[in-house]
């Protein structure tokens, strides 16, 4: 079984059916309690109805504790193998959508093992020796999130491949973009250059999740309640079994800690982030005013009201979602804040954020790979945009310096010939080779050359720059990432 074959949210008219079916459970710690819960204090302690999404990484923890109790000789091998049956039976229920959840039970794990019991009888009552639901839960959470997340970078490589494969499109012939700093033009850069750009930032976002997901795959099944155990378990057994590279070293931290889903959330928001910088550049690109890109009506909407628009809600939403993800972090670090060694029952609330915002990041990646490959860019107005607003007056600065002219002072010297442009309504094209020399006599017959923009493009051929035999030298280094 795979921990990343989580389940999902059954569709409500199965759950609403499962609430509170059947009669009246017998709570698995009722025997302190002589009187009922009351209705409203129930509800608000269940957390069944985003937990379920645990049931099957539930199972599998379960299945493995069982085995270890029967080597152990803490339970009969008999015992065992009738856990481990009864176990798989659960399995399917849930899987073919069979499986009643019951509210009274309050969470995965209650309802997981009251419905074993009814299944195997009273034998069922064993599995939860030498466990406690505060190593269950976070074992869960650790093996969930760790199929989550080795599912999320599945889905961020295809990203990733994306947009190595535009930047490889759209290097020959090369297509230009306007760079822009402070959203002014600033420089032309080649457009492949700036799909590299979100790939070298996607490729960090991979990094950090994965960070977290090495981080996070270790055991706290056996930490029990908080201090461990008196019965003989193994847990360097139960960790082997889930493919956990070690137990964690120490109970109360085991069963107490969150940071791993802390770092997640923290790395997902980050991700979010990026995505969202993506999306708002299409936006902007594809709006009348920058005329970039025109969008694929598959990925775009109409207005009611209207008839001539074309809207990019998509790439809206996407970046609309990194505020909710980075609401994710926050609402965990504030809960966590503060919070006393070791398991309370705040830590409930730590669902939620997670599932939220792994099925937030997961979707914006899957959309933003399926959108970029049909956006149609314009060569035209991105040239005529990327030569225009004296974008190429540094190269005149440039030049000027190559020649031996103090920078600060061809600085100022091309600031003079832009005053000049703009008195005269020319662009830096326009000007001839006398017009320049009558500004310094060390530009030459190639000056003019400078105010091309291909020119421009070639200059900036350091490491990392936007000259295409640059961005070439970094595509190939992408390629071999992404296929590998
Ligand atoms: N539903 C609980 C949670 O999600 C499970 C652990 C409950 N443990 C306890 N001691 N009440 O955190």
């Amino acid at each position: 079984m795979s921990s990343g074959d989580n389940a999902r949210t059954p569709p409500p008219s199965a759950r609403e059916g499962g609430v509170g079916g059947g009669s009246t459970p017998q709570r698995t710690w009722g025997g302190r309690f002589s009187e009922a819960p009351n209705e409203l204090a129930q509800q608000f302690n269940a957390s069944w109805s985003f937990d379920q999404r645990l049931a099957l990484v539930d199972i599998e923890g379960s299945l493995a504790h069982a085995a270890m109790l029967g080597k152990q000789g803490i339970i009969s091998a008999e015992e065992a193998e009738t856990l481990r049956r009864g176990l798989l039976e659960v399995h399917q229920e849930i899987l073919d959508g069979q499986f009643e959840w019951r509210e009274a039970l309050e969470d995965v794990h209650m309802n997981v093992e009251t419905r074993l019991s009814e299944i195997v009888g009273p034998v069922g009552g064993k599995l939860h020796t030498a466990r406690s639901r505060n190593d269950q839960v976070a074992t869960d959470l650790r093996l969930w999130l760790r199929g989550e997340l080795s599912a999320i970078l599945t889905e961020l490589k295809a990203l990733r491949k994306v947009l190595v494969h535009q930047a490889q499109k759209y290097l020959e012939p090369p297509l230009i973009l306007p760079g822009y700093t402070h959203t002014q033009r600033a420089m032309p850069v080649l457009l492949s250059h700036w799909f590299l750009a979100y790939y070298e930032m996607t490729t960090r976002d991979a990094g950090r999740l994965q960070d977290a997901l090495n981080r996070l795959n270790e055991s706290p099944l056996g930490a029990a309640a908080l201090a461990g155990t008196g019965f003989p378990i193994d847990r360097y057994l139960t960790a082997q079994t889930l493919g956990f590279t070690r137990p964690m070293r120490n109970s109360m931290d085991a069963v107490g800690s969150r940071d791993f889903a802390l770092e997640t959330l923290a790395a997902l928001a980050i991700g979010q982030i990026t995505l969202s910088r993506i999306a708002e550049e299409i936006v902007l690109y594809s709006s009348f005013e920058f005329g970039f890109i025109s969008l694929p009506d598959a990925f775009s909407t109409g207005s009611s009201i209207m008839p001539q628009k074309k809207n990019a809600d998509h790439a809206e939403l996407i970046r609309g979602k990194a505020g909710r993800t980075l609401g994710s972090f926050v609402a965990l670090a504030t809960l966590m804040k503060g919070l006393p060694l070791t398991y309370n029952k705040d830590l409930q609330e730590d669902k939620e954020p997670i599932f939220d915002a792994c099925d937030t990041y997961r979707a914006s990646v899957k959309l933003l790979a399926a959108m970029l490959p049909g956006l149609e860019w314009k060569p035209q107005p991105m040239a005529k945009a990327a030569e225009s607003g004296f974008s190429l007056a540094t190269d005149l600065a440039d030049y000027l310096a190559e020649k031996g002219v103090p920078f600060r002072e061809a600085h100022h010297l091309v600031g003079r010939i832009v005053r000049y442009c703009g008195e005269h309504g020319k662009e830096l094209r326009d000007l001839s080779l006398g017009e320049l020399q009558s500004f310094h006599p060390a530009y030459e017959a190639d000056a003019p050359l400078l105010t091309r923009l291909e020119t421009a493009i070639h200059r900036r051929h350091s490491y990392g720059g936007t000259a295409p035999e640059a961005v070439k030298e970094a595509l190939e280094a992408a390629k071999l990432e992404v296929n590998q």
